[in-house]
């Protein structure tokens, strides 16, 4: 039986001294230990975030990690650093890959540096919207999480405890989201990509995340999906009432795979 799992990213918005505030604000509203809930502050409020949450059951995630375990790289924060502040780290969002130019190579890496250092991996993945009008959505996802991933297997086992978040690129900051039907045969077909570099067992496990434009009024439409584990949350994840809305949905879908 998989985790249900609900991530907020908040991106690059809060600043340290508001972040401590709001992630307890949050956490008093998701009081739902049925549920793996985590906050992913940006790295200057990693501290701060993680003490504001210590004993309240909400984890704490890293917005990114560099590909490299240590050297020259000025500005830049590696895995091994985030180790006592975040159990998570987000690798390979859109807005990196669009920002940034992050490859999957370079993701892939960032998965075995999360693995050496013991965060739990967020592999982001998802469509252009041209792509998906072309009908080639799922060979883009399949793409981007078999080459992520056979950079990582060529390090070692499969990543522990990795979670894939599916987030068509249309779909993120834009209010149109995709259908939980489109949504749940997108994670059949990460599941079948990780059944094909990995094993089946592995693709079984994964949790599969639906993330873009996530609301509390969307989020009932992929939490009723079996195939959908959880939300990936941005501009919502900054709201304690729309986070209590999401997280309680999400708990109604634990309840129910427990057979509660
Ligand atoms: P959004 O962002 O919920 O604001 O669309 C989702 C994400 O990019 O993680």
């Amino acid at each position: 039986m998989r985790e249900v799992i609900v991530a907020a990213n908040w991106k690059m918005n809060t600043t340290p001294a508001d972040a401590p505030g709001l992630a307890r604000a949050i956490a008093a509203a998701i009081a739902e230990p049925e549920v793996v809930r985590v906050i992913c502050p940006p790295a200057i409020s990693l501290a701060a975030v993680a003490a504001a949450l210590d004993g309240t059951g909400v984890a704490v995630g890293a917005q990114n990690v560099h590909a490299e375990s240590a050297g020259a790289y000025t500005g830049e924060i590696s895995a091994s650093m985030l180790a006592g502040l975040a159990t998570w780290a987000i690798v390979g969002h859109s807005e990196r890959r669009r920002d940034q130019g992050e490859t999957d190579e370079l993701i892939g890496r960032k998965i075995v540096r999360c693995v050496e250092a013991g965060l739990r991996p967020i592999l982001c993945v998802g469509e252009q919207l041209a792509e998906r009008e072309a009908g080639h959505a799922d060979r883009t996802v399949r793409g981007q999480v078999e080459a992520a991933l056979a950079v990582a297997l060529r390090a070692g086992p499969f990543p522990a405890g990795l979670v894939v978040a599916y987030e068509p690129v249309w779909a993120i900051g834009t209010g149109r989201t995709a259908r939980g039907a489109d949504a749940a045969e997108i994670a059949a077909v990460i599941r079948a990509a990780i059944g094909h570099v990995a094993s089946v067992a592995a693709a079984e496990a994964t949790p599969v995340l639906y993330g873009g434009s996530v609301t509390s009024t969307s989020a009932a439409e992929y939490l009723a999906e079996p195939a959908i584990d959880g939300a990936f949350v941005g501009g919502a994840g900054l709201k304690p009432d729309e986070m209590a809305a999401i997280v309680g949905r999400a708990a109604l879908t634990a309840r129910a795979r427990r057979g509660a």
